[in-house]
């Protein structure tokens, strides 16, 4: 664990996939389940995978899970469900309490980049994440705004999550101010009934 924060700490303050991860290595810091939401290549999910007791992965392209699926026997990883659905429909899924949910957004690189998230397929998935996610987890959006379609998604997930009860939920936006278009990163902290 503590090799995984040093590693981290050098790169978190200018990638916001570095500062997304540091988030799921505090929501998984005493262990417990998570969902990655768009699987992709594998990377997040292999990451989340190594911090956490169960995986629940997601994406909608076959390709992302045989990606995946290579990417997790290479490091002898087996404690990933792999589901090739829509994360809108993760509800269907999921069997065990979740303490971390991550959506890293938009098409993967070197891919179909018209296969992507959508605005709406996005924040209905985000509804039902924030039904799921335990007291006291983390949901970790990265969001891409350097092409069209993300913008109006970005705001999709903004206009969502800005109106959440703050007795309930607190939700950050953590943004790099001098770098126009750069990704960011939004984090919902889901408050246990003590505070
Ligand atoms: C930026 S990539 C994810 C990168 C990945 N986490 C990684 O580490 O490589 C976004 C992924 O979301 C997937 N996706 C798009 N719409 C989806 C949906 N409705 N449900 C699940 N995955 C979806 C895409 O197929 C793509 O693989």
């Amino acid at each position: 664990m503590v090799y995984i924060l040093t590693m981290l700490s050098a790169t978190m303050f200018n990638r916001s996939i570095e500062e997304a991860h540091s988030y799921a290595v505090l929501a998984l810091k005493q262990g417990g389940n998570a969902i990655d939401a768009t699987m992709g290549n594998g990377n997040d999910t292999l990451f989340l995978a190594q911090l956490a007791e169960h995986v629940y992965a997601f994406d909608i392209q076959a390709d992302a899970l045989q990606k995946t699926q290579a990417l997790l026997d290479k490091h002898h990883i087996n404690n990933v469900d792999l589901i090739l659905d829509s994360h809108v429909h993760m509800i269907k899924y999921i069997k065990k309490p979740i303490q971390l949910i991550v959506f890293n957004l938009g098409y993967l690189p070197n891919s179909d980049t018209t296969i992507k998230t959508q605005a709406d397929t996005t924040s209905a998935a985000i509804k039902e994440a924030l039904k799921i996610l335990d007291s006291g987890g983390y949901l970790v959006l990265t969001l891409y705004i350097g092409h069209d379609e993300g913008v109006i998604e970005a705001e999709a997930v903004e206009m969502i999550l800005k109106t959440l009860h703050p007795k309930q939920f607190t939700v950050k936006k953590t943004k790099i101010l001098n770098r126009n278009k750069a990704p960011f990163n939004i984090i919902v902290y889901k408050h246990t009934t003590k505070e």
